[in-house]
């Protein structure tokens, strides 16, 4: 069925769309910043580029904006309540509660990352309320034990399923 385009609509539509779910992260002034992620995409692989698209009301955005560089955390299963907090929990709290340590290039990285990737900026585009920041990847790190990826759908966080005939 065809439908008027509204928010609402738009927002339910396009939330069809799995993914799976990145935190980003920043080194502010006073500490680590860092938001839930959903829209992050590979770009390029040879040199390797990815992008996120990013609120402009973002307060972490502002800080990346200053350093020019940022760290994209994947997520796993385990970190459904990491993917919660960092969307809604007061940002001076999100790194008191869950671990985290500083890359080579100074960004902050969640211990619970599933893999990460440290990146510097190399563009920004402003498009209507968002923000398309491009980074090139100068570093990343993947956890070493089994864990499966976090995934997103239509409003709620769930895991990846394998299809065991292909
Ligand atoms: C599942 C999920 C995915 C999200 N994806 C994005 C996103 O791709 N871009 C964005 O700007 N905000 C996204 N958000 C909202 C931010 O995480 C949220 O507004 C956060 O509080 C922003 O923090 P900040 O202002 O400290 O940067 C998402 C929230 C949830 C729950």
């Amino acid at each position: 069925m065809e439908s008027e385009i509204s928010i609402e609509g738009y927002k339910k539509a396009v939330g069809s769309f799995v993914t799976g779910i990145t935190i980003v992260t920043a080194a502010g002034a006073d500490g680590p910043v860092g938001f839930t992620c959903q829209s992050f995409t590979s770009l390029s692989i040879d040199p390797p580029t990815i992008l996120i698209s990013v609120a402009q009301t973002s307060r972490t955005f502002s800080t990346i904006a200053l350093n020019r560089k940022f760290c994209v955390n994947i997520l796993s299963t385990g970190s459904a309540r990491l993917a919660h907090d960092f969307a809604f929990m007061d940002p001076s709290i999100r790194f008191t509660t869950h671990s985290w340590r500083t890359t080579r290039s100074g960004n902050p990285v969640l211990e619970a990352a599933l893999a990460w990737l440290d990146c510097e900026m190399i563009q920004s585009i402003e498009v209507e309320d968002h923000l398309i920041a491009i980074g090139k990847v100068v570093g990343l790190g993947q956890s070493m034990d089994h864990r499966e990826p976090l995934t997103y759908y239509r409003g709620n966080f769930g895991e990846f399923v394998e299809l065991s005939e292909f």
